[in-house]
């Protein structure tokens, strides 16, 4: 079947981003990191800021979190929470060297007047490891969220969690090896996956984009979609030829700096989902009629 007639519609979408003002790879928690390569921190900045421009220019809200020293991972914004229905799943971190974050992201959604927030129990890494698709809570295991973690989620969002093996160290959380597309569409590296991990992902997905090896390698699936533009590294240009035959427009960008800290576009993206909106219920109802 031709994609090429298909028309793709952009939605407006809120984020949460935090500056790299103090980013530094200081310690090494995945094998990207390596505290003997210099990072140029007003680069990081420079590049940071045109993705937030970026975001700007495609019509979406950016809120802002202050960085705070002693924290050079905070500017990976997805980590610090899931917002799913206006409600906010803080994070825990696997790794000493980040459980600060947890808190002070709780702390910005105290502030700025989210009534239903969740302290975990257990370890998640935010939307590092949680992508929220129409139907489901996609949740990345092996590395960093815990297995009874994605059970928190679920009992707290009230949504359906499916929780995927993840067993290559380089792609260590799920959005390092998946991105979201469009309400129940994705884009994943099937090398990423345990056997029967991927068997799901072919089940629920059958007609997802594939990303091949070099593209994966440079962050290619670490993108945000708003339906329509799918912003990604700009060096995964096999990506974003397979984006643009089925409809997206994809927008490389260059966040080389942020790369050396094991990161790139959606790392520094956390996406605040309100409560669902008559609009969006009323395109779920339709959804659901065209499947009966
Ligand atoms: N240095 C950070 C870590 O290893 C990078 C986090 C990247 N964020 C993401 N959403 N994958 O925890």
């Amino acid at each position: 079947m031709s994609e090429l007639a298909r028309t793709r519609t952009a939605r407006p979408r809120h984020y949460l981003m935090c500056r790299p003002t103090h980013f530094e790879v200081s310690y090494s928690i995945n094998p990207w990191m390596d505290p003997a390569k210099p990072v140029d921190t007003e680069l990081a900045v420079a590049q940071w800021e045109r993705l937030r421009a970026l975001y700007a220019e495609l019509g979406h809200r950016v809120d802002l979190i202050d960085p705070l020293p002693g924290l050079p991972d905070m500017v990976y914004a997805a980590n610090g929470a899931t917002v799913v229905d206006g409600k906010v799943l803080g994070a825990r971190f696997r790794n000493a060297e980040r459980t600060a974050e947890g808190p002070a992201y709780l702390d910005w959604f105290r502030a700025a007047g989210y009534p239903a927030r969740h302290d975990p129990e257990h370890i998640n890494e935010g939307e590092g490891d949680f992508l929220v698709t129409g139907s489901w809570v996609l949740a990345g295991r092996g590395f960093r969220s815990a297995p009874e973690g994605h059970a928190e989620a679920q009992e707290f969002f009230g949504r359906p969690v499916i929780g995927l093996e993840l067993t290559d160290p380089r792609y260590y959380h799920l959005d390092t090896a998946l991105a979201v597309l469009d309400h129940d569409e994705v884009m994943y590296n099937p090398q990423a996956f345990s056997p029967g991990s991927l068997a799901v992902l072919r089940r629920l997905f059958p007609d997802a984009v594939l990303a091949d090896p070099a593209d994966a390698a440079v962050f290619g699936l670490n993108a945000v979609s708003d339906g329509r533009h799918v912003v990604l590294p700009e060096a995964a240009t096999g990506l974003a030829a397979q984006l643009r035959r089925r409809g997206f427009e994809p927008l490389g960008v260059d966040l080389s700096e942020l790369l050396k800290g094991g990161g790139s576009v959606k790392c520094c993206t956390l996406e605040l989902r309100g409560e669902t909106s008559g609009e969006a219920r009323e395109e779920a109802r339709s959804h659901t009629h065209r499947r009966a």
